[in-house]
């Protein structure tokens, strides 16, 4: 008697799993194939593409959705960024970061801060883009990403008028001044025999000093160079430049910005393929001009 009811028992348990089971199986799988559901599930795989598309260009989104394109930059350097006649910052650079705003359909902001601490605000999300006169090199393209260059240029020697030096090969033993942390900083300090290296925080700074005869020669990009020494009575440009081999500005963008990177390459290759940057450095070299003969 209590084995045959074991007997049942174990066969209703056995029954009520097999149920169970059955009933489980039997909901799940209309779940995935009753045309009921089959909406349900449709916009989700229809999601799918639509947030892959989103992921790709997540910077450009967030620009956007802000409303404004931040451009960092260090005015003070002619004819690229500098205080114009209404003392709001003007000049090639603005012009370019202007351009990729309004590819962009946003409003362009300018930051300026010292030259030295825009790849470090830039990585740390203070900005977009340093546009800054900026030399694209293997160092700094360690830290940031580099659009396509923009302007060739070099690193010249600005002296007073009768100067003893009249190349490069005369920096030697001299106070040089420089902007810091530019590439003229970088020349001057790993490259001149015994230079006395003067770092300061513009370009017009160091030819301050040099016109008020404390220093022997600034070293800064050639731009810059011809715009100082047109606004100090007294200083001249050395023909040479200060380093043999030319270099290139670029738009400094934080790190594996894809998105964003494409934008200001494909602005830039249509502004230096109608010679826009070029009419805008002509334009802003004589704006700088008339400025500092007022
Ligand atoms: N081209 C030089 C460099 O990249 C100097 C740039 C200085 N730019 C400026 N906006 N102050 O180091």
């Amino acid at each position: 008697m209590k084995k045959l009811l074991c007997l049942a028992l174990a066969l209703m348990m056995a029954l009520t799993l097999f149920g169970c089971r059955a009933e489980t199986a039997a909901t799940e799988a209309p779940a995935e194939e009753t045309p009921a559901e089959a909406p349900a599930e449709a916009p989700a795989e229809e999601e799918a593409p639509a947030e892959e598309a989103a992921a790709e260009t997540p910077n450009v989104d967030a620009i956007k959705e802000a409303g404004k394109l931040v451009m960092l930059t260090n005015a003070g350097f002619a004819p690229y960024e500098f205080l114009g006649p209404d003392n709001n910052i003007v000049g090639v650079d603005v012009e370019i970061a202007g351009a990729i705003a309004a590819e962009l359909g946003v409003e362009l902001e300018v930051v300026d801060m010292d030259f030295d601490a825009i790849i470090f605000a830039l990585q740390s999300g203070k900005g977009d883009l340093g546009v800054a006169g900026m030399t694209n090199t293997p160092e700094r393209a360690e830290t940031v990403d580099f659009s396509i260059n923009y302007v060739d240029t070099n690193q010249m020697i600005i002296v007073p008028e009768g100067s003893d030096i009249t190349g490069p090969e005369g920096l030697a033993g001299k106070t040089i001044g420089v902007q810091m942390g530019t590439t003229g900083d970088l020349f001057v300090t790993d490259n001149i025999e015994g230079a006395n290296v003067q770092r300061y925080k513009t370009g017009p700074d160091a030819g301050a000093e040099l016109a008020a005869g404390k220093l022997d020669a600034v070293v800064i990009d050639a731009g810059p160079a011809a715009q100082i020494a047109g606004a100090n009575a007294g200083l001249m440009v050395l023909e040479t430049p200060a380093t043999p081999e030319p270099e290139q500005y670029a738009i400094a963008i934080a790190k594996g910005e894809e998105d964003l990177k494409a934008v200001v390459d494909s602005v830039l290759e249509k502004l230096i393929a109608d010679g826009q940057v070029q009419a805008w450095i002509d334009e802003y070299n004589e704006i700088s001009s008339q400025e500092s003969a007022a």
